[in-house]
């Protein structure tokens, strides 16, 4: 039988309170050993608590579900920048991986992310949506059987991503991203969501259909899930 968990939630600092302690648990357990990370203002407030509790991650590997091809760590757009901004500097894993934006080869990063998600099998994967339901940058119309790739970004995510970028030319189109697939092979799946923009892929999530229009609806294809929410 599957575990499928939906939280309800009056807001974000109950969100990450739950978050914590279920990462808790889990480390005290010794079943935490590959946290799989996202990045997004969803996340902002879950790192903030993570970072103030007293929870030690110093032996467990990281590794972000995707990254904009072209940016650089130094890039304050950059996914690496904002994990280091909102947790690397304040809280020490044992080691880190984000997909190199800037690769030269883009199969060839593809490969090695995906052979390093290979080599360690991820524990709990958090995942924000898209307001098209996209998860990591897997858009609509994303095969379930996808893994790491190249992803072309959505006229809808190149939207609502515009407003981080000073300069509308400096957005990437396109982005390393885990596939499904690889999301797929997470042990545990903590999905969250928040505000009414939200609602129509948490709808998707929740109503019958599982289809690769709306990418989210493959979690009901997953055996662990928890669904954090403050949308009724
Ligand atoms: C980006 C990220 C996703 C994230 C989404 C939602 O597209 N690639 O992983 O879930 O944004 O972001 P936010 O949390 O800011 O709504």
């Amino acid at each position: 039988m599957a575990f499928f968990e939906v939280i309800h939630v009056a807001n974000q600092q109950e969100a990450a309170t739950i978050v914590q302690d279920k990462l808790e648990k889990d480390l005290k357990a010794n079943t935490l050993n590959v946290l799989g990370l996202a990045t997004g203002s969803t996340m902002i407030p879950i790192y903030k608590k993570l970072v103030e509790s007293s929870l030690d991650f110093s032996e467990v590997t990281a590794f972000n579900l995707d990254e904009y091809i072209g940016l650089a760590p130094t890039n304050v757009n950059s996914y690496a920048y904002f994990m280091q901004e909102h947790l690397f500097a304040h809280k020490p894993f044992k080691e880190t991986n984000i997909p190199n934006g800037k690769a030269h080869d883009l199969d060839a990063e593809c490969a090695r992310y995906e052979n390093q998600l290979n080599d360690h099998p991820l524990d709990i994967q958090f995942l924000g949506v898209g307001e098209n339901g996209h998860i990591a940058f897997n858009e609509p119309g994303t095969s379930f059987d996808s893994v790491t790739h190249v992803a072309q970004l959505t006229d809808s995510t190149l939207g609502v991503n515009s407003q981080y970028f000073d300069d509308e030319e400096e957005i990437p189109n396109t982005a390393f991203t885990m596939g499904i697939a690889s999301i797929m092979n997470a042990k545990k799946i903590i999905l969250l969501a928040f505000g009414e923009k939200k609602r129509p892929a948490i709808e998707a999530l929740l109503g019958d259909t599982i289809t690769e229009e709306w990418p989210i609806t493959v979690l009901k294809n997953h055996p662990h899930v928890t669904v954090i929410t403050d949308i009724k």
